[in-house]
């Protein structure tokens, strides 16, 4: 029998975050202060077991840059406004949303299960493109008080979310949220 991701029709599209308390997912988007070297050990084993199953994963350029090394060994779209045609290296495809239409691009590579990773403009496109069923949030025990938000939306919306677990990863209080979203 086929596995049962095999026999669904549309890729289910999954979100991955570390967040502070306070909603900002890094101190900057380049340089030192986009190193994600304050997230839990326990998180970062928790994404790398989730991220085995996923069959890709999108990011906007500056998370690409930032962390190439991992991205690069998986099938990985990266979303830039610096190309016009979908540009393709080795497993990492770079497409302008603009230009190529993303979904049909998952589609057409039958990706079934796409990872999601930021940042902040990439977590916002995909929310408001339904490339967000569920949503797993890491709230590490921090406030930055400033620093790179989790969505760069441009005006307001209000997007329903259902939590589905929580749990928690260690002593320190990492909490690992599981959201899905409701439709509509
Ligand atoms: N805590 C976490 O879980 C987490 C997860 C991911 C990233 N981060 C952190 O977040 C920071 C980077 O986030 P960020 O928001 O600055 O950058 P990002 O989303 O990784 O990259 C932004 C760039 O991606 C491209 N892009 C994004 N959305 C696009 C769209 N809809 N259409 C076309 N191009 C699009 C644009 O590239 P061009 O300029 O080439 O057009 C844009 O300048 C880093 O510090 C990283 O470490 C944290």
């Amino acid at each position: 029998m086929k596995p049962k991701h095999d026999l669904q029709l549309k890729p289910k599209y999954t979100a991955f975050v570390a967040t502070s308390i306070d909603g900002r997912i890094a101190k900057s988007s380049r340089g030192s202060g986009a190193k994600l070297d304050w997230t839990s050990r326990e998180d970062w084993d928790f994404f790398q077991a989730s991220l085995a199953r996923m069959d890709a994963v999108i990011v906007g350029r500056n998370t690409y840059n930032i962390a190439k090394k991992y991205i690069e060994r998986r099938h990985a779209i990266v979303l830039t406004t610096r190309t016009s045609e979908s540009k393709t290296l080795g497993m990492t495809t770079f497409l302008h949303p603009k230009k190529t239409d993303v979904k049909k691009h998952i589609e057409k590579k039958r990706y079934k299960r796409v990872a999601v990773l930021g940042g902040a403009g990439v977590y916002d496109y995909c929310l408001r493109h339904k490339m967000l069923d569920e949503f797993f949030v890491t709230v590490e025990p921090y406030v930055f008080t400033t620093g790179v938000q989790m969505f760069s939306g441009q005006k307001f919306s209000k997007y329903k979310f259902s939590l589905v677990s929580m749990k928690r990863l260690n002593k320190r209080g990492s909490i690992l949220l599981k959201y899905k979203k409701i439709k509509g």
